[in-house]
């Protein structure tokens, strides 16, 4: 991967070292491109993006889940790849059920992943195949929107956003660099100096074109998944082209996938391991919770948050 990223950083970087530039998130230097911030030189970044845009083939079958980072993306994994795939596999306890012995990142891929691997692990034969993307709208390969691929997006409230890639990025922090102050987070996130950032904008072009084609695109927020899980699962499913059958929700089948996919249910299993080297299975996986950001942002904060969620993205229906 470390060699591709490399292929990659060398075919692209006089495409993206003359763009405009700042210092961001954990001090890194992010790129403007098509409206959004991106850091080079990892997997999420605006080579990577580039690379997508040139070469990435997408068939109609595709379904692709798009979120910003900290927005519930395992959450939606989970809850989509539960669904597609639930005549291959059981539910019970004793069953090898993929998300009941690994991580929902395993089971569905980021493109952004995919494009630097030597031997991606995903079964290409398969229909439909599943990817995730942190890509904003704009910057999607152009062969996704050709192939009229459905999409859902999950959005989830900037604060609480913000306050889990905190605790995210101290979590991985690793020695030769201190822990973020709440205070660092909040100027960079405020300015949207973040990868995939402006937040809002981000938010804002994939809920304006779901609104334009609802049967395309899913616009879905986290804490309406939270308040009513099993009616959101069963419109997911449904957009999906996966709809539970009469029989099915007689049999509780649902509700199988909502605690399948609960963040209790993910926790426990992913308790041990790695992911990744130095990103175990447990960091995507913190406190789950509806407006926990409230113990980490001063009333001040929050303020500013707002004011700028309502004059950016007031369409939005996001509950703060
Ligand atoms: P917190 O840090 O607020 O706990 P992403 O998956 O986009 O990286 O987002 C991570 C956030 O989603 C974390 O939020 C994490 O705890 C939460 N999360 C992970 N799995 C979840 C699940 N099954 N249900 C609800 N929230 C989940």
């Amino acid at each position: 991967e470390k060699a591709n990223l490399a292929l990659l950083l060398d075919r692209y970087k006089d495409r993206f070292t003359t763009l405009p530039n700042e210092k961001g998130w954990m001090s890194q230097t992010l790129y403007m491109y098509q409206g959004f911030w991106y850091p080079s030189e990892n997997t999420f970044s605006i080579e990577t993006t580039m690379a997508l845009q040139d070469t990435f083939q997408a068939l109609s079958t595709d379904i692709y889940l798009a979120t910003q980072p900290k927005s519930g993306t395992t959450w939606i994994k989970a809850l989509v790849f539960a669904i597609v795939n639930r005549i291959r596999y059981n539910y019970d306890t004793t069953s090898t059920h993929p998300l009941l012995i690994s991580n929902p990142h395993k089971c569905v891929p980021f493109i952004e992943t995919e494009i630097l691997s030597k031997t991606p692990t995903y079964d290409y034969a398969k229909a439909p195949r599943l990817f995730a993307t942190h890509i904003p709208y704009t910057s999607l390969p152009q062969s996704i929107l050709d192939a009229g691929c459905r999409i859902v997006y999950m959005c989830r409230n900037p604060k609480d956003v913000l306050v889990s890639w905190f605790h995210f990025a101290n979590k991985l922090s690793d020695k030769t660099r201190s822990q973020m102050t709440i205070d660092e987070m909040f100027e960079v996130y405020s300015k949207g100096l973040m990868p995939y950032g402006p937040y809002w904008n981000h938010v804002k072009e994939y809920h304006k074109v779901s609104s334009e084609h609802p049967t395309r695109i899913l616009f879905l927020t986290y804490e309406d998944m939270k308040i009513d899980t099993a009616n959101k699962v069963k419109r997911l499913a449904e957009f999906l082209g996966y709809p539970f059958t009469e029989e099915e929700e007689a049999k509780g089948t649902v509700e199988e996938i909502v605690k399948l996919c609960s963040f209790e249910n993910l926790k426990e299993v992913n308790k041990n391991g790695d992911f990744r080297e130095g990103i175990p299975n447990d960091t995507f996986f913190r406190a789950g919770k509806v407006g926990g950001w409230s113990s980490d942002l001063t009333t001040e904060m929050s303020q500013i948050l707002d004011d700028i969620w309502i004059f950016h993205s007031n369409q939005v229906p996001v509950t703060n």
